[in-house]
């Protein structure tokens, strides 16, 4: 950070440009892309616009369809590029509905869909695999929001209760584009997204003219296949090193993976036996999302719980415990617990991220004061 390398042009930042191509090439690995064209971005916001950029350049005037549990970027980006975003319903799981999926490519206006691989709000993961068949059937291009998940990859098809069902991660060699966020389980501070595409002719699209920069080679410049002009070297030398010491196996970063994976596990199940507490859905990666249970339960009732735990909870000055909240619809929440009244259209519930190896030392003890705070 001190040298402040920029990796627009190899001039600029000579060692942390061939760094940066380093890990891009070890994350298409992961991904098992076999030919691959990509770069860092500053977020994981930047680098699905960059997906979502090039879904326009390849199918003019046809759509973006993406499931309703998707992050909000995909609608806003949509609007940002001038393309018709549709939102498809998630099933009971907070997965794409593949029915209704295919009625709406059936239309004929979607060139693109994105297949979330660990939503934001449940960590639901598409079924990556169906996508694309249903898709490539109707001739659409497929792009995968792996900001959240993507590094579960390297749990895919792994023993014991942290493994993951491989199918969906391996498809993602078959998609068109992918985006995974190091700033999120790659241990790297912000910003460091990160885009790929498989096919490496898409660097058509960045083609621009830079008067003011100084391409004295006529290798590609990083600039020259991002949207973004500057961009830290620093931020690639530092995944580079973190690479070293934890390389992209199941043995290496995979093992944070799974101490994280774990501790949501282990969360589940005090949830599943709390009376005071109950689990929302299983968690698919290390997102937990709960509520209190009340009387009596409907959605106005839990919704005011979960704001007084929140705000009970987070102002302790002596034990604070820090939540998020998910704002669920009426429908999500009864079609996984029948028994709560919908007697409004949505309600906040609670989520936990635990996103960091050490969460599982931690989660007794949040458990245990969450379920004191619920009363
Ligand atoms: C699935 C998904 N996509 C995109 C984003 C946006 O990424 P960023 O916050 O790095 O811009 C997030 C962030 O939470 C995400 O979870």
């Amino acid at each position: 950070m001190l040298v402040n390398p920029n990796n627009q042009a190899l001039e600029a930042g000579k060692v942390t440009s061939e760094l940066e191509r380093e890990v891009v090439a070890e994350l298409a690995a992961m991904f098992g892309l076999a030919t691959h064209l990509g770069h860092l971005t500053s977020s994981g916001t930047i680098a699905n616009l960059e997906a979502l950029y090039v879904a326009r350049e390849l199918h003019p005037g046809r759509g973006v369809a993406f499931s309703q549990d998707a992050h909000y970027t995909h609608a806003r980006m949509c609007g940002l590029l001038g393309v018709a975003g549709t939102a498809v319903p998630a099933d009971a799981a907070g997965r794409i509905d593949l029915d209704a999926l295919d009625r709406v490519l059936a239309g004929g206006t979607t060139g693109t869909v994105v297949a979330t691989a660990g939503t934001t709000g449940l960590g639901a993961i598409d079924p990556v695999h169906d996508v694309l068949a249903v898709a490539r059937r109707r001739g659409v291009r497929v792009h995968v929001d792996a900001a959240y998940g993507g590094f579960y990859t390297l749990l895919a098809g792994a023993g014991g209760r942290a493994g993951l069902d491989p199918r969906p991660w391996r498809a993602i060699a078959e998609c068109d584009s992918v985006v995974v966020d190091p700033h999120k389980h790659g241990l790297q501070p912000y910003g460091c997204g990160a885009v790929l595409f498989a096919d490496p002719s898409v660097g058509r699209f960045y083609t621009h003219d830079s008067p003011y920069t100084y391409f004295t080679s006529s290798e590609l410049h990083l600039g020259e296949i991002s949207l973004e002009c500057s961009r830290a070297g620093a931020a690639a030398a530092a995944l580079w090193l973190t690479l070293r010491l934890l390389p992209l196996t199941p043995d290496g970063l995979g093992q944070v993976l799974a101490a994280c994976r774990s501790a949501a596990i282990g969360w589940a199940d005090l949830l599943r036996s709390s009376d005071r507490l109950r689990l929302y859905q299983e968690p698919d990666l290390d997102i937990v999302t709960y509520f209190p249970l009340t009387t009596p339960a409907s959605l106005a009732e839990i919704d005011r719980a979960c704001s007084r735990i929140l705000s009970d909870g987070m102002n302790d000055p002596e034990r604070p415990v820090f939540l998020s909240t998910l704002t669920v619809a009426d429908d999500a929440l009864t079609r996984r617990h029948a028994d709560v009244t919908a007697d409004r259209d949505s309600a906040r519930i609670l989520r936990s991220a635990l996103m960091k190896p050490e969460s599982g030392t931690h989660v007794r003890w949040l458990h245990t004061r969450l379920e004191e705070l619920a009363g």
